[in-house]
């Protein structure tokens, strides 16, 4: 790719912006914030690194969103960060008036350009921006099974002593307490999961990916998770620009698959070149359903609330 533009230069963009361009995904990338010293100190920083990391990537810090002009991608996390003890929904009302200007300029300047959502609540974002820009909905998604999932993989990794690399999770759902880890499709070098871990175990690392945000944040106070969200991120866009057709989860607006319409959460989507190439349209049982179900209410919840701040 030539341009991609990150819109927020707080801990997740700016961490974002070092894993692109330490992996060479793009020629250039502009780094937009409100504030214009946190912009362009972070790209200056990065830009410092490339001698170092060997890329030839050019970042740019700015507040102008002119700049995101010719963005082939542009990758959303501005926004409000929750608090210790708040929940992702808690600062939907705060990051809605952010979007809004953010998608303006989108539309503006980069009307061909992918969008990809970080800023939380990330399932009623995407919602949002798939409805406001009326785009096909394969350029309008969001990130967070990807996290995670990689969140699920470290627990299942540190449980049972076995490489990372080997492990396979897939979280679905909404990007929440009531996310969807799909047990049955989780593996180590291809073997069931509960071939390893028993039962109990396994319902501990179930919990502990739902909370796997909460506990970073309270662990740190003053800060959410940002270098699993950043490298999340740069997994999609990875899968983007180099058009690998991965099977990742991502959130999508659906039109029916898994018994679901006029909402976004988190599916097994085909990312390629064009975005969102397919929605994986898995054979879920029935407590699997339950979940996705319930996952989605709650998601419908936040979307009630968004329809209250938007008449
Ligand atoms: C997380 O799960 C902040 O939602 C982000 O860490």
């Amino acid at each position: 790719m030539n341009k991609i533009t990150i819109v927020g230069a707080g801990r997740v963009g700016e961490s974002t912006a070092q894993f692109l361009a330490a992996k060479n995904l793009c020629r250039e990338i502009i780094l937009l914030d409100i504030n214009e010293g946190a912009a362009r100190g972070a790209a200056l920083d990065i830009q410092e690194v490339a001698p170092l990391f060997e890329y030839d990537t050019r970042v740019i810090g700015s507040t102008d969103h002119a700049l995101m002009v010719d963005s082939e991608l542009i990758i959303i996390t501005a926004g409000l960060p929750r608090k210790p003890g708040m929940s992702r929904s808690d600062v939907l009302s705060s990051n809605i008036p952010i979007i809004d200007s953010i998608v303006d300029g989108a539309m503006k300047y980069a009307p061909d350009a992918i969008l990809l959502f970080v800023t939380n609540p990330v399932d009623v974002i995407t919602y949002y921006a798939n409805l406001k820009t009326g785009w096909p909905r394969h350029r309008v998604f969001g990130q967070a099974g990807v996290l995670d999932s990689s969140r699920m993989a470290s627990f299942i990794a540190m449980e049972t002593g076995f490489s990372s690399m080997d492990i396979r999770t897939m979280v679905l759902g909404g990007h929440g307490d009531t996310m969807v880890p799909m047990l049955r499709y989780c593996t180590i070098a291809g073997i069931p999961v509960d071939t390893f871990i028993a039962e109990d175990r396994l319902a501990a690392i179930v919990e502990r990916t739902r909370n796997g945000g909460a506990e970073i944040l309270a662990l740190r106070q003053n800060s959410s998770a940002y270098d699993a969200p950043a490298a999340s991120v740069a997994e999609m866009v990875d899968a983007i620009v180099h058009n690998r057709n991965r099977i990742l989860p991502t959130v999508c607006l659906l039109d029916g698959e898994y018994g679901h319409s006029d909402i976004a959460i988190g599916v097994p989507a085909v990312l390629g070149h064009n975005g969102v190439e397919s929605i994986i349209q898995l054979d879920m049982n029935e407590a699997e359903q339950a979940m996705f179900d319930h996952s989605a209410a709650l998601v419908r919840k936040d979307l009630d609330v968004l329809k209250s701040l938007k008449p």
